[in-house]
């Protein structure tokens, strides 16, 4: 039995599509390579997380059909919620899960637990934030300055997801469990910063490793956190990162 993750499927059977870039590349038919791949490594009774940005669709009607192809995927799946997941009002994640019980599992102020050969592991996590600028640079390229009211703003979302996140470990810690993987779909931390209060979060329960998503293309892969850093590994599985097969984070 495995644990794969992945996120930022961003799935448009029905939407529509505002830029060709989304088509081309590295996501041109990205859903047929990330379905071949999973078809390929993934088994029944294995567990893949999807780390957000599932789909283009802003209602669970025009979300249908990027549904039924995440249901049609091997293994259990559980969705962690990006920003563009328009579909999925955080107050209403319990009727989210009832309507897909049994097909889909849905982490947002709970957590979910994975079965792994070497002890029980409890899967927590949150949509998390990060400023994002805009930053001014000089001709060199180097930060010189950024927009301060963005991230006064910026700060209270960070505020709220952290608060999101200890709901997760509270609950896992209530129901007795002591090992932690930390699930994000914003990276950790953003270009200006080494730590934050998802790392000092992760650091506090000794989550074994924090896995996020959300960063595309060559000149965002590298903003946050990769490899070990005080003790925890850190992982991006963004879908264009991965070239759309599965990270596997654990037997
Ligand atoms: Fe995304
Ligand atoms: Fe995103």
């Amino acid at each position: 039995m495995s644990l794969y993750a992945l996120g930022d499927l961003h799935l448009h059977f029905q939407a529509e599509l505002k830029s060709p870039a989304q088509m081309q590349g590295v996501w041109r038919n990205h859903e047929e390579k990330f379905r071949r791949h999973c078809e390929t490594l993934i088994g029944k009774d294995d567990t893949l997380l999807l780390l957000g940005d599932h789909s283009w669709g802003r209602t669970i009607g025009e979300c249908e059909l990027d549904f039924r192809y995440i249901q049609a995927l091997p293994g259990h799946k559980i969705l962690l919620r990006g920003n563009h997941d328009m579909f999925w009002d955080v107050k209403k994640t319990d009727a989210l899960s009832r309507r897909f019980e049994g097909r889909l599992q849905f982490l947002q102020n709970n957590y979910q637990v994975y079965h792994a050969k070497d002890g029980d592991v409890a899967l927590v996590g949150t949509k998390g934030y990060t400023f994002e600028g805009p930053f001014y640079l000089n001709r060199s390229g180097r930060i010189t300055g950024w927009d301060e009211d963005a991230e006064a703003h910026a700060q209270k979302l960070v505020a709220r997801e952290a608060e999101r996140l200890e709901i997760s470990f509270q609950k896992a810690i209530a129901d007795g469990y002591r090992r932690f993987i930390m699930l994000l779909h914003y990276p950790p931390t953003n270009i200006l910063e080494r730590e934050s209060i998802f790392t000092r979060m992760a650091e506090k329960y000794c989550a074994e490793q924090v896995i996020y998503a959300h960063c595309h293309g060559e000149t965002r892969f590298h903003d946050s956190l990769e490899g070990t850093f005080h003790g925890i590994e850190y992982h991006l599985a963004s879908g264009d990162y991965l070239k759309w097969k599965p990270l596997k984070v654990m037997d």
